[in-house]
């Protein structure tokens, strides 16, 4: 297959909700999604700078996650997928992190996805069908530095994404997409915060080399593989996590001899 070449996976006409889909990896989701003729609507506290369905969710608010699911059910019928993508991340390690910014994450990453998932599920029972995806991270299996909320938000949802899988298999899918640096506003911002402004591209093309494959990701990349998720192509994958990353937690960054002895 050729890079942007459109594939039919049989989703046309399906209905999707995507969280924080207004910008990132969110949006790169959706436009790979509408390409397909998903229906899909955005949920997130941002308006889009594209043309997409939205409802103003925050995730983290039970009250707005049912009124979001009751828009999408009124208004299209039914909702056969969720991908649940919001996040939000702050640097520090355990003593460095407030309360309040470990409460923030989980509220957002963990309950937001929880919230989802439990007013979504009945809808899909009902139809007998469904998916759920969750957007976790490299760093549900391996951490970075001073990163330690929201490496444990993103371990948790492995956790929610098998205990989803097994308790509602074999109506409702749950797998997690496990991405490695994606090139969004979250990853410009963590490098400035590094090297400030005028580094970013110096910073990410830095990261970009420490990955096998070269480069940093790019949201369609999880656009293409959340859309063979949503398809009937995957319907034997559950309860499992699928990295992206360019090779990079195949890679353990210790030297080898440069000859053959
Ligand atoms: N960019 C990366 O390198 C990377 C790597 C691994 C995992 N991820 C994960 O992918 C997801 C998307 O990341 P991104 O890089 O696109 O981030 P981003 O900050 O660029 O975009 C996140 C979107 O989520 C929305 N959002 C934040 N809080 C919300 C809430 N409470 N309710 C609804 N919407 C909310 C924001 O408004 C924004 O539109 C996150 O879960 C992130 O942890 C990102």
């Amino acid at each position: 297959m050729k890079s942007g070449e459109i594939v039919d996976l049989g989703l046309k006409g399906r209905v999707a909700v995507v969280t924080g889909g207004s910008q990132g990896i969110g949006k790169g989701i959706i436009k790979i999604l509408q390409r397909e003729g998903v229906n899909v609507v955005d949920f997130d506290i941002r308006n889009p700078d594209y043309e997409v369905d939205y409802f103003k969710v925050n995730v983290a608010k039970k009250e707005e996650v049912i009124k979001g699911i009751e828009y999408v059910v009124s208004k299209y019928g039914r909702i056969d997928a969720v991908v649940n993508n919001a996040g939000i991340e702050r640097y520090g390690t355990i003593d460095e992190t407030s309360e309040e910014d470990w409460d923030n994450i989980m509220n957002v990453n963990v309950k937001g996805a929880f919230l989802m998932a439990k007013y979504s599920i009945p809808h899909m029972r009902k139809q007998g069908k469904g998916v759920i995806i969750n957007i976790a991270s490299i760093q549900s299996f391996a951490v970075q530095k001073r990163v330690a909320a929201y490496a444990t938000s993103k371990h948790a949802l492995l956790g929610l994404t098998r205990s989803i899988a097994i308790d509602y298999a074999p109506q409702i899918r749950c797998i997690a997409i496990c991405p490695g640096s994606i090139r969004t506003p979250l990853l410009e911002w963590a490098a400035e915060e590094e090297v400030g402004k005028e580094y970013i591209e110096d910073k990410i093309k830095e990261w970009g080399q420490i990955y096998p494959m070269g480069r940093v990701g790019i949201p369609e990349d999880i656009g293409y593989l959340t859309a063979f998720l949503l398809s009937d192509l995957s319907s034997f994958i559950n309860g499992t996590c699928i990295t992206i990353d360019g090779g990079l937690l195949s890679l353990i960054p210790i030297s080898s001899p440069s000859k053959k002895i």
